[in-house]
């Protein structure tokens, strides 16, 4: 896959790390709607399943590969034989496919998990990848737990995973672990260790887990170290804590496009929207303060910022609502409003207030407030002076 120096491509593991966590198992339909909305949405690789995992799996990611045809699709596959066999064939259909294989590269894993050496770890390393790359010219390799990993040992098991022909190199923190200078430090030791890298076009990926909340900023500092690929979620669903958020990632890009000035293929307005349909296909949405997708996140309460977002909504609005696909700007009346947003909605309501109407009005809001956690618009109706009321009726007869 050819990249020119500050395209960024989008990996979208939502129907695989992200399906693989509780509440969000899809069948093979409700993985292709997603795949459509992903597809809408820009993004340039879907990773559609582990075609060895079940036969559930495997269904998805064929039905997908004929149905979807922009963005390259992608199966998972352990370092195996029986594994990488099972995902070219579930790939057999699809117009560009990559195949994605992992192994374990921390000694806590190698011991624990596989019961493997590090030598063994190499030798896999070559095989598999040199294995994939004779059924498909488009390989990924990850060195699982890359973060907890001993460098050298990274170093030399990414060396043989690009010698024998892997295209993208990502390197996971899968359990969330690193921080943001490290991360991207790794990528830089790695790349200046391996000149291969570079001179075989060889892409840095990151694959970043969310233990500590970390999961954006890691993947934004892989970025500035070199990355070209990131992989990551719709809502930021998958293991545990989830990975890396799209629609952060990339609203990030755009909104400080000043300061990273990376270019992607997203479609910024697809990002509600598609944030949407995840959540109508899995047990759960994203919470209301969640960046970008939230239903909060582009809602104020509090009459300081109403007052302020009526003046002038770059005030306490740093993108508009309507360029990340939400709905406008929702001025929340509760008992931290202020008058100028209370006036706002009645006015908006079709009700005129003179000063004082206001004024009496705002003592009356304030104390049902104070008891009541929503108020709508019927409230508020209710709320206003009788003569208030009979003036707008008054106006529909004339
Ligand atoms: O978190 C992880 O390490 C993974 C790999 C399979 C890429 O999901
Ligand atoms: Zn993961």
């Amino acid at each position: 896959m050819t990249n020119p120096a500050n395209r960024l491509v989008f990996f979208d593991t939502t129907l695989r790390d992200g399906e693989q966590s509780p509440g969000c198992s899809m069948t093979t339909q409700e993985k292709l709607s997603m795949a459509h909305a992903l597809e809408d949405l820009g993004v340039d690789i879907i990773e559609a399943g582990f075609a060895m995992a079940s036969e559930g799996d495997f269904a998805a990611i064929a039905t997908i590969t004929q149905a979807i045809r922009t963005p390259r699709i992608t199966s998972l596959a352990r370092a195996k034989r029986e594994d990488i066999e099972m995902a070219a064939r579930a790939l057999e259909h699809a117009d560009r496919a990559r195949i994605h294989v992992f192994l374990a590269s921390s000694d806590l894993h190698l011991e624990y998990k596989l019961k493997m050496s590090r030598e063994q770890a190499l030798i896999q390393t070559g095989e598999s990848v040199r294995q994939a790359r004779a059924l498909v010219d488009d390989i990924e390799f990850s060195p699982e737990d890359a973060t907890r990993a001993d460098r050298d040992f990274l170093v030399e098991m990414v060396r043989i995973a690009v010698e024998a022909g892997a295209t993208t190199i990502n390197m996971p923190d899968t359990v969330g672990y690193s921080t943001p200078e490290e991360y991207g430090k790794m990528f830089r030791e790695v790349r200046q260790r391996i000149p291969a890298i570079d001179q075989q076009g060889v892409i840095l990926s990151s694959h970043c887990h969310d233990d500590l909340g970390l999961a954006v900023a890691n993947s934004l500092s892989a970025v500035q170290n070199g990355a070209r690929q990131v992989e990551c979620t719709i809502n930021g669903v998958g293991e545990r804590a989830g990975n890396a958020a799209l629609e952060e990632i990339a609203a990030a890009l755009f909104v400080r496009a000043d300061y990273y000035g990376i270019s992607t293929g997203i479609k910024l307005d697809k990002l509600n929207p598609t944030s949407q349909t995840l959540a109508q296909l899995i047990t759960f949405g994203p919470s209301p303060n969640k960046a970008i997708v939230g239903a909060n996140a582009f809602a104020h309460e509090s009459g300081i910022h109403q007052h302020g977002m009526l003046a002038n909504p770059l005030c306490y609005e740093i993108m508009t609502p309507e360029s990340v696909g939400a709905s406008k700007t929702n001025l929340v009346l509760g008992k931290h409003s202020g008058r100028a947003a209370l006036r706002h909605r009645i006015e908006q309501l079709g009700y005129t207030l003179d000063r004082e109407e206001l004024q009496h009005t705002y003592y009356r809001f304030v104390a049902l407030a104070d008891r009541k956690k929503n108020i709508y618009d019927q409230d508020l109706i209710g709320l206003l002076p009788q003569q208030i009321r009979d003036r707008k009726a008054a106006t529909y007869i004339d």
